[in-house]
Order: C-alpha cells, then sequence, then structure tokens
C-alpha cells in the first residue's frame, strides 16, 4: 500500500526511514570494521598498526577517490587472522544493521585480499558463513554471502579465487566485482564471469561509480550480472537509462559513499531522486559504513533531506530493496508484507 499523504514534518520521516523494514545489498563486510575493532583485533592477533590511536586511525579517513580509500581500507583489513575474526567482524556489523531495521543483508567480502594475507579460504569463508547461519536467532534477521573478485588483479587469479571456494560452494550465493574500478573494465572478467555463472552463483558487479556508462553496458551484456553496483553514471546515457528501466535491473545505490569518494561534491548533487524519478529501481547501502561516516539508516536520513524526498519514496525505495534481493518469493511477500504493515500504521 502506498501512503497517499506526503509528510511535511521531518521529524516523523526521519523516525518512518529508522524504522521502516529494508534490506541491504551493498555492503563490504570488511568496510564495517569500525576504528575500534581494528585495534582489538590488532591487539588480540600481534599486528602493528601504522597509526597510534584510534581517534588517529579516524582521523585519516579523508579521500580523494576511490583509489585513495581502497589504500586505507585494505591497510584495515590485515588484522583479520582468524575465523572467528572473520564471525566477530559479521556480527558486528549486523548488530548495527538490525538496531537500523535491515531485515536482510546481502554482504560482499574480498576473499582474494585474505588468501593474499596467508589466510585460508575457509578460515575466511566458515567464519562468515557462521555469523549468517546465526543471524535468525541472534539479530532476526538473515543473511547471505557475495564473493567479490578484486579488478585490480588479473583473470588467472579470479580463476584460482573461484577454485579455491568450489569445496565452499553451498556457503556462497553469489559473485561480485569490486576495487579500482577505472582501467579495469568488466570485459576483463568475461570468462570467470562465465563460469561463474555455470556453477549457479547470482551475478552482481560494481559498474559506473567512477567509470563511464560504457562499464555498465558491459556488466551487462558481457558478465551478465542481474544487479549493477553503484551504477550512478548510467544518468550520462539515456539509452543505458531506457534499458535500466525497461528490465527493472537493480542499482545499489551508496549516498554517503558516493560523497566522500567525490562522485559527487555535495549529498544535494546526487543524482538519487532523478534516477528514481527516471523509473530506475534503485537502492540506498552504506557500502564501507565505518569509512563513509554512517550505517544504511544514516543514508536514507541524510540523502532524504538534502534532496527533500518523502514518505512516497522511502516506501519505494525499502521496497526496491526486497524486490532486488536474492532472497525467495516467500520470505521476499513476508518482508514486504512488514514493510506494508509500518506504513500502514
Ligand atoms: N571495495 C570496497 N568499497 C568499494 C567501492 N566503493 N568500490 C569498489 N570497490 C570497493
Ligand atoms: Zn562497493
Amino acid at each position: 500500500m502506498i501512503p497517499t499523504s506526503t509528510p511535511t514534518d521531518l521529524v516523523y520521516l526521519s523516525d518512518l526511514l529508522r524504522r521502516m523494514p529494508k534490506a541491504e545489498l551493498h555492503i563490504h563486510i570488511e568496510g564495517s570494521l569500525e576504528p575500534e575493532l581494528i585495534f582489538s583485533m590488532g591487539q588480540r592477533n600481534g599486528i602493528p598498526l601504522a597509526y597510534p590511536s584510534v581517534a588517529a586511525l579516524r582521523q585519516a579517513y579523508v579521500f580523494d577517490n576511490l583509489q585513495s580509500f581502497l589504500d586505507i581500507y585494505h591497510t584495515g583489513t590485515s588484522v583479520l587472522k582468524s575465523e572467528q575474526d572473520f564471525f566477530d567482524m559479521a556480527c558486528a556489523y549486523m548488530a548495527r544493521a538490525q538496531a537500523d531495521n535491515v531485515l536482510h543483508a546481502e554482504l560482499f567480502f574480498d576473499l582474494q585480499t585474505h588468501t593474499g594475507h596467508g589466510l585460508s579460504p575457509e578460515n575466511v569463508v566458515n567464519g562468515l558463513h557462521r555469523a549468517c547461519v546465526e543471524a535468525p536467532t541472534r539479530y532476526g534477521m538473515t543473511a547471505a554471502l557475495i564473493m567479490c573478485f578484486l579488478r585490480h588483479l588479473d583473470e588467472q587469479a579470479a580463476f584460482e579465487c573461484l577454485e579455491q571456494i568450489l569445496p565452499l560452494r553451498d556457503k556462497i550465493l553469489g559473485i561480485g566485482l569490486a576495487s579500482s574500478e577505472v582501467g579495469h573494465p568488466p570485459e576483463k572478467f568475461a570468462r570467470v564471469f562465465a563460469r561463474a555463472r555455470e556453477l549457479g552463483f547470482r551475478l552482481v558487479a560494481h559498474a559506473g561509480e567512477e567509470a563511464p556508462p560504457a562499464y555498465i553496458w558491459s556488466a551487462l551484456d558481457v558478465l551478465q550480472v542481474e544487479r549493477i553496483d553503484h551504477g550512478v553514471q548510467a544518468m550520462h546515457d539515456a539509452a543505458l537509462m531506457q534499458r535500466l528501466v525497461q528490465n527493472q535491473i537493480p542499482l545499489t545505490v551508496c549516498p554517503l559513499s558516493n560523497v566522500k569518494l567525490r562522485v559527487f561534491p555535495t549529498l544535494e548533487q546526487h543524482n538519487l531522486l532523478r534516477m528514481l524519478d527516471a523509473g530506475i529501481l534503485a537502492t540506498v547501502n552504506s557500502d564501507d559504513p565505518a569509512y563513509f561516516g554512517g550505517y544504511i539508516n544514516e543514508n536514507f536520513t541524510q540523502t532524504f533531506a538534502a534532496l527533500g524526498m518523502t514518505a512516497q519514496h522511502a516506501y519505494r525505495l525499502a521496497r526496491n530493496s526486497f524486490a532486488a534481493s536474492f532472497i525467495d518469493a516467500p520470505l521476499r511477500q513476508r518482508y514486504m508484507d512488514r514493510l506494508d504493515a509500518v506504513f500502514a500504521a
């Protein structure tokens, strides 16, 4: 049921945004590692950090672009050593997600980063998967895993990574593509995505975060992904917009990330509302919340205030999040019913 009245009361809208059930579909679990957790894990694992304190680390979170962020983000992952670390990291995120009324999350993880640090794929996947299995009882939500290939590495490395997870196949829902975008187009991973598709993985890819619309076209046509992560550059290509609208291909948009990484100069200039008005199936997500100044509800409340969005937009974005998720139809219906109940009240 779509509400017909537009609340003018911003406090009411902000409360509604926080209370409404939602799914989060674009969250890098390594990007949820808060500086406090980086320090405590560093201590527990005997890993020295280049920053003297939690405050000093947090102060370093000022970025010029995606690459300047990725450099510091990769440093943060160096404290992760054991299966328990991965379990704890995912649980810390899910506790925050539950507080934001997230009913379902699809968690990205960068296996190649961790195997590059000498960890076994089993430690990484089993720790994260155990957190997903315990999510319904611990946090009242469901969760699943999407492993992202690192696009700054080569095709051979992606194939080796895919090979490594085959014994863990049942614990991973999908495959994605992340890391430095410009100069690493989707075509580089055409064959390994084709193999992942044969193996039955759901497919997504970061495209059109910093790179031009051509990257979104090839994520769709070459990689044959089902969702586009970010995709905000699509607005520069009318034919692409038509394709995304006609086929209702979801975009997992991350407004605070886009401002922190200078994709848009300010939140007021973000194109989320323009994309929704054009008929795009957009969703709101946090990307790397420990680094970008807020979890999913902070993304909702700040973006709604900046763009003057309404309760109708809130309903549509929350509904889109369930529509775009990879959950099965009965669960999707149950979650949408819970969303409708909040808006009916
Ligand atoms: N890995 C973590 N966050 C990312 C982002 N915003 N873009 C690409 N790769 C990422
Ligand atoms: Zn991302």
